[in-house]
Formats: C-alpha cells, structure tokens, sequence
C-alpha cells in the first residue's frame, strides 16, 4: 500500500540525490529562482519502506508552487496521489493557487496536470536557456527529443 508522510530533515540528502539522478543537480532552477531541497515543503511517497515520489513545494505571496514531483512507479496513481496531497495542504492554508513550472518537452507532465484541473496561464519562451547559464546541466535536448527552451506556468485555482 502507498503511503504518504511529510519530508522531514532525515529525507534531504536523499532528496538531494533523487533530484540529481532526475533533474541533473542538487537544485532546481524555475523562473530565475534558484530551489534547494532544505526550506522546501513536500511529501515522500513509500511503498513499506520504498521511497517511490517526492513532491516539493514552496508557499509566498504567489500562491502554493509545486516545485518538484518525481513518480519512481509510473501509472498508478502515485503521481496524483501527491499532487493531491499539496492540493488539499493548500485548501488547509486558505490558499487561493496552486501552480507550477514545466518545460516546453514535457507532454506527458502537461497532459498529466491538464487531466488534473490545471490550466496553461502562461509562456516564457527561452527562460530555460536563462536556466541553463545558471545550472549548465540542464540538457538542450529534452525528453521527447525536443529542444528544451521554454517555461510553461500551470495553475488550478482553489475556492477559499
Ligand atoms: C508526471 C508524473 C509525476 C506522473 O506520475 P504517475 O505516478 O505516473 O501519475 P499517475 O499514476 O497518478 O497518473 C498517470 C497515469 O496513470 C493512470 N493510472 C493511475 N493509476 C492507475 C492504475 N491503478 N492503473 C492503471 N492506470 C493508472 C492515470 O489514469 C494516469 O493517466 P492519465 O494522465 O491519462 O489520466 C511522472 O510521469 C513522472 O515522475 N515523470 C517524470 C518527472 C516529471 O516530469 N515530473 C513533473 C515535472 S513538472
């Protein structure tokens, strides 16, 4: 049975090298901003003792960012389990988005969070080679073979 449970302090270096092997470094670059796992928020998914997801997220003033998400078990419900995780901590938190950053390769994430109530709010085209001058690691080809350039925003209003 999946379960989830709160990052905790213990999870960071482990964290750590999940988003190297799948993300090509200890942090993250979105919309200039630079993420390290340690003041993030998120869930670790386990199958018994298996780490099988991570999800992160950052609230501001912006709304409830989703930061990282990382399904080790494709297709079955993992995935969508953590996004409603952060979902309904944001709904506790009276806050009014949820939102997000992917890249322009990326068709299975963004019909992933489309099937899930996401809508596309906006474009930034080229903003992942700003990334790239940042984080050198991130590759110019992305999944699907496509060239990897722009930021696309995704967001699911919630009611407060
Ligand atoms: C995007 C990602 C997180 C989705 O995670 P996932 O665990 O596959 O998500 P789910 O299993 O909840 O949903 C995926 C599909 O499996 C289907 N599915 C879920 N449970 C299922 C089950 N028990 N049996 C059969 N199919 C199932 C869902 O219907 C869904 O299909 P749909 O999107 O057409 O509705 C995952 O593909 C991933 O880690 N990708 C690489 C990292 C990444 O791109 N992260 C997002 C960055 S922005």
């Amino acid at each position: 049975m999946i379960t989830l449970r709160r990052l905790i302090k213990d999870d960071l270096p482990r964290l750590r090298q999940v988003w190297k092997d799948n993300w090509g470094d200890e942090f993250i670059v979105a919309h200039g901003v630079i993420y390290h796992p340690d003041p993030l928020d998120g869930f670790i998914a386990f199958d018994g003792h298996e780490w099988v997801g991570e999800i992160t997220y950052d609230f501001s003033e912006n709304g409830c960012e989703i930061v990282t998400l990382d399904s080790v078990r494709e297709g079955q419900g993992l995935g969508t389990k953590l996004i409603n995780g952060v979902v309904d901590e944001a709904r506790k938190k009276n806050c009014r988005r949820v939102f997000l950053i992917t890249t322009n390769d990326n068709l299975n994430a963004l019909g992933f969070y489309q099937k899930r109530g996401f809508e596309m709010v906006r474009i930034n085209r080229g903003a992942v080679n700003e990334s790239r001058k940042i984080k050198p690691s991130i590759p110019m080809i992305g999944m699907n073979n496509i060239p990897l350039r722009d930021e696309i925003e995704l967001e699911i209003l919630l009611k407060v």
